[in-house]
């Protein structure tokens, strides 16, 4: 008994995505030719202002603990990111950097999070979400979008709320969907939080890639009312191409901010020094022509993906606008065999499929959208074009 694993510890469940990431990387390590589809992150290099201003920092010698809240010039820059792109006033004090959005969501749930609060969650939802929500004692509860365009419905969420809701969180652009939330979602949302007094945590780490006629809507921008309970997660992984600098942030609330600066400085002290000097690199240098020529690509991408799913029979997707993500529906062919295996759920039809076609795709199960598999099309053009022939014509074999 004594030398057991902690109840949390042992409930908890490995990240899917790393999982897979982790076996195709094995995988290619062993010169199998495999194609990742599998984990959210650009194959683009980091823009040169983040790789000058990290090497610059090193030569500078900055390589010292820093302010467990992040140095006052990156917290000035993520205040003025805000400003800039949403027109919303935050002071550098109401900044938190930490080291990638993921811990940081992590602090932010342990800053308002008591044991048996509830939080309300939008599935498919990114995996760490519920996970995170259950180390900190609090529990979920899910509210299917996947029948209502993966959007929210705001009936939905109002049926989910009880006096031990403390807080949404949401997640525009999603992972693992694509959707992108429109104002009337949010604004019907925000009026929930004010009359049921909850917290937003509002993910939006993929604000900046948004595709066709889709726009991003910020929360605040539709409803500034909310902005004394809606914290904000955001990050340099995605749209600055820097998801192994590890540098994500909170914004909101000096209340909120100034607790999640503290439980941070109990568990990592600082994100990088050099990482966090290339993050402000990055912001002051390149926000608006690298991020652009980007997404540019990443739109194009998509719609490569797009014209090659369509022709492939029997399965099915609701066309996502934002983040790098399609959620395909497989349950057509579930039940179904390819060679031997029968493909009872996604799991069971991505594994048989990275070892039979080597590519790798996240069985949509991980993110509470059991029959679907997740497809992150942040790759090549060719890569695309080779990884989804292969998986044409894995379906076209199975029987
Ligand atoms: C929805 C969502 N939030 C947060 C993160 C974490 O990003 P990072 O920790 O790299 O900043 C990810 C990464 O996949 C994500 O998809």
């Amino acid at each position: 008994m004594s030398l057991s694993l902690s109840q949390k510890a042992a409930n908890l469940k490995p990240s899917a995505t790393l999982a897979v990431g982790a076996l195709a990387k094995e995988m290619k390590r062993e010169g199998k030719p495999v194609i990742a589809f599998s984990q959210g992150e650009p194959d683009f290099v980091s823009p040169k202002s983040a790789l000058d201003a990290g090497i610059e920092a090193i030569n500078k010698g900055y390589t010292h603990y820093t302010a467990s809240n992040g140095i006052a010039e990156l917290r000035e820059a993520i205040s003025a990111y805000y400003k800039k792109h949403f027109n919303l006033d935050y002071s550098a004090n109401d900044v938190v950097v930490g080291a990638g959005a993921k811990p940081v969501l992590y602090a932010a749930m342990a800053a308002i999070l008591d044991p048996g609060d509830e939080v309300i969650v939008p599935t498919p939802a990114w995996v760490s979400y519920v996970e995170q929500i259950r180390l900190c004692g609090a529990r979920e509860v899910l509210v299917e979008c996947s029948d209502t365009g993966n959007v929210p419905s705001i009936e939905r969420i109002k049926a989910a709320i009880t006096p031990k809701t403390k807080c949404i969180l949401l997640n525009s652009p999603n992972n693992p969907t694509g959707a992108v939330y429109g104002p009337e979602t949010m604004k019907g949302i925000a009026k929930l939080a004010l009359e049921h007094d909850f917290i937003i945590l509002n993910d939006e780490i993929y604000e900046r890639l948004v595709y066709g006629n889709a726009k991003f809507c910020e929360i605040l921008t539709v409803c500034p009312e909310v902005k004394d309970r809606t914290i904000n997660i955001n990050g340099m992984s995605k749209a600055f191409a820097m998801t192994g600098w590890r540098i994500g942030y909170a914004i909101g609330p000096a209340k909120y901010i100034k607790a999640i600066g503290s439980i941070q400085g109990h568990l990592t002290s600082n994100a990088c020094s050099i990482a966090q000097y290339a993050a402000l690199g990055a912001l002051r240098g390149s926000d608006d022509t690298d991020v652009e020529t980007m997404r540019v690509a990443f739109g194009k991408r998509r719609d490569l993906v797009f014209s090659i799913l369509d022709a492939i029979p029997d399965i099915t997707y609701i066309k996502p606008d934002g983040a790098f993500y399609v959620l395909i529906d497989l349950k057509k062919l579930l039940g179904k065999k390819h060679g031997d295996v029968v493909l009872t759920d996604d799991a069971t039809f991505c594994s048989d499929l990275l070892k039979t076609k080597y590519v790798a795709v996240t069985p949509g199960s991980a993110f509470f959208a059991n029959g679907t598999l997740r497809i992150a099309y942040a790759n090549s053009e060719d890569e695309i074009r080779e990884g989804l022939r292969r998986f044409a014509e894995y379906v076209s074999e199975i029987k």
